[in-house]
């Protein structure tokens, strides 16, 4: 069994996700840094070079790959949830849990960071318009869904880790 963590930009995946895996005893992959790694360049460079397109089909085939591994815990770029191929891929092998946050905890949460998407004027614009569009996605995906405003990394933790005792190894 491996768990996936989905969500936008700014829910704690990477920061959970590493936790998670401590707990389990799981391999961590973050699919980010794993991208950055094989191409040997970051997000944003790779947004700017090569364009959003040629970006999601390298998260495509690092999925692939990955829906033939176990025990994993896998952190997805907020993107990767929208390509159901994405999903279909990883179905069958793993569960997968929805981080949810709200607007605000967004916008606090992706201030400093460099996210090509997030790198416009109107930041809360975009953040408004992306999540009207994906929250019904990543929602129809979820497995488990937690609720992270509320909570530090340490509780969503335990709250995954609660329901990953539920799931057969
Ligand atoms: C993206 C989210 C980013 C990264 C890329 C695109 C998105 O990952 O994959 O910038 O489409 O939401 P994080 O969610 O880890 O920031």
């Amino acid at each position: 069994m491996n768990v996936v963590l989905i969500g936008f930009m700014g829910a704690g995946k990477t920061t959970v996700g590493r936790m998670v895996a401590g707990r389990m005893g799981y391999a961590f992959v973050d699919m980010d840094e794993e991208i950055e790694r094989a191409a040997g360049l970051s997000v944003d460079t790779i947004f700017e070079r090569h364009g959003e397109a040629d970006f999601r089909g390298m998260e495509a085939e690092l999925t692939a790959r990955l829906a033939a591994g176990d025990r994993q815990v896998v952190s997805c770029g907020g993107g990767w949830a929208l390509n159901p191929g994405n999903v279909a891929a990883m179905a069958a092998s793993s569960r997968l849990v929805y981080l949810r946050a709200s607007q605000e905890s967004i916008l606090k949460r992706t201030g400093g960071g460099s996210r090509p998407l997030l790198n416009v004027g109107d930041r809360a614009e975009r953040v408004a318009g992306l999540l009207r569009a994906r929250t019904p996605v990543y929602t129809s995906v979820a497995d488990l869904v937690v609720d992270t405003d509320e909570l530090t990394p340490e509780q969503v933790s335990e709250r995954i880790l609660e329901e990953a005792a539920t799931w057969a190894a």
